[in-house]
């Protein structure tokens, strides 16, 4: 008896916390979770609503997921449009410059949308950008509440969008899957918080952690199930880039290869860094015949002449400013990058490379693939070089998020913990 009267005490408690504000709505799906029981049928009917939310934003979700990678340098979106608890449209943000995931939810609702819900993995923005503000077009059909994920820091939105919607009489909610909404555009998030691309270092190594034989062959390390992992992974980066040193060893095209032909690809942009024009005049990656484009980042220790002779390959050559060792400078770069729409990009090494970027803190992700292989040899080399540090202590530290075995080998992706 005693017990039946605390859970009933619970249940209105978690109820009034529940209805007190939007947010610990959400207190009934963590109760459900926790595995307390409701027993009042208000409170039954109550949850049963919000684990409908909770249905309809993972569908957003996973609409989200189509776009990854293809919406540079706007974040991947995906809307629900619910009526009657029935979903009546879905959308997802198409290539930049064409519909964001609500308009092109509504555009498939047409005037059924009127009076609907909308669940969005995003906040609507309420700018005029390549497009008109989706706000105004959700005002406009007449949805009469939206559910999103994530609020949009973008200077442009950060709240504007909910204002606006709110001000025009439409209900706003924000949803309990924050974390996912950041995890899914994090690249994004990165970029329109610090003018930046994101970065995420990619290197195959054996299980003895060397990224090449003492020669400095690498081809291959892993095997063609992982090396189609990396031409996927390539294929959602907006920009991969390499040094010249590992053009001189390995002459990469640096394009991204499918073996499904009915995938779309995106060809990143290709940058080599090459502070004095190295770079072999015969070298594939300069090939004007590859699809995409490739960049060649330079300091003013390079000829004239050979910028010169690059550009009449069609290769863009940027100078940038060097750094003490007389290398390109690194923040620099990246604020050229995202100054060009640049919001994500592969560093594929080679050592040195990936060392300074190590060393500078540029790095927000690895995605590492092992091969269970051994090559020895002290002077092999690792995937990052540079001085390194002294103590542990001062170590980067990362999170293990995602481990996946292709073939033989294993893929790791770690993220940066703050
Ligand atoms: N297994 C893998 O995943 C993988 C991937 C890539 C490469 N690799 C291997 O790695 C080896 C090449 O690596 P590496 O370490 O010798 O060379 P690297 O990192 O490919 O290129 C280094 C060169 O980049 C230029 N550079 C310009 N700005 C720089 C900066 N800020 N920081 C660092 N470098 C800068 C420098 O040349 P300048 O001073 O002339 O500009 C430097 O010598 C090859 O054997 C290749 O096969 C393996």
């Amino acid at each position: 008896m005693r017990e039946g009267n605390n859970t009933a005490i619970l249940d209105i408690v978690l109820f009034a916390l529940a209805i007190a504000t939007v947010r610990f709505r959400y207190t009934l799906v963590s109760a459900y979770a926790l595995n307390l029981k409701p027993c009042t049928r208000l409170y039954r009917a109550f949850l049963f609503v919000i684990m409908s939310d909770s249905k309809h934003m993972q569908l957003a979700f996973s609409l989200a997921e189509k776009a990854a990678g293809k919406t540079s340098p706007n974040p991947a979106v995906g809307a629900v449009l619910v009526k009657h608890g029935q979903v009546i449209a879905k959308g997802y943000t198409h290539p930049a410059g064409e519909q964001h995931a609500e308009v092109d939810a509504l555009l498939k609702a047409g005037d059924a949308a009127q009076g609907c819900t909308m669940y969005v993995t995003l906040e609507p923005c309420a700018h005029y950008g390549r497009t008109p503000p989706c706000t105004k077009a959700i005002v406009e059909a007449g949805v009469a509440e939206v559910h999103y994920a994530i609020g949009d820091p973008n200077p442009k939105v950060n709240g504007r969008g909910r204002k606006y919607l709110e001000d025009h009489g439409v209900k706003v909610f924000a949803d309990a899957s924050v974390a996912q909404g950041y995890a899914q555009n994090r690249a994004f998030f990165h970029y329109v918080t610090t003018g930046q691309p994101y970065v995420f270092a990619k290197y195959a190594m054996t299980l003895d952690g060397k990224i090449a034989t003492v020669t400095g062959e690498s081809k291959w390390i892993t095997g063609g199930a992982a090396r189609e992992h990396g031409h996927r992974l390539r294929n959602q980066s907006d920009a991969i880039l390499v040094g010249v040193e590992t053009v001189i060893a390995d002459d990469p095209q640096l394009t991204t290869r499918l073996s499904d032909a009915h995938e779309a690809v995106k060809h990143p942009l290709r940058i080599v860094l090459d502070s004095t024009l190295r770079i072999p005049l015969t070298a594939r990656v300069i090939d004007p015949a590859l699809p995409g484009k490739t960049l060649i980042i330079t300091t003013n220790q390079s000829l004239v002449q050979k910028r010169q002779q690059l550009k009449r390959e069609n290769v863009d050559v940027l100078v940038l400013g060097a750094n003490a060792a007389g290398q390109i400078d690194l923040k620099l770069l990246l604020d050229a990058l995202g100054q060009r729409d640049i919001t994500s990009l592969m560093v594929e090494g080679g050592a040195q490379v990936l060392g300074s970027f190590v060393a500078a803190g540029y790095v927000q992700e690895i995605w590492t693939f092992i091969a269970p292989k051994l090559v020895g040899g002290v002077a092999a080399k690792t995937p990052v070089g540079g001085n390194g540090i002294a103590q542990l202590q001062q170590a980067l530290q990362f999170e293990i998020k995602e481990t996946k075995q292709f073939g033989a080998d294993l893929w790791v992706r770690s993220e940066r913990k703050v």
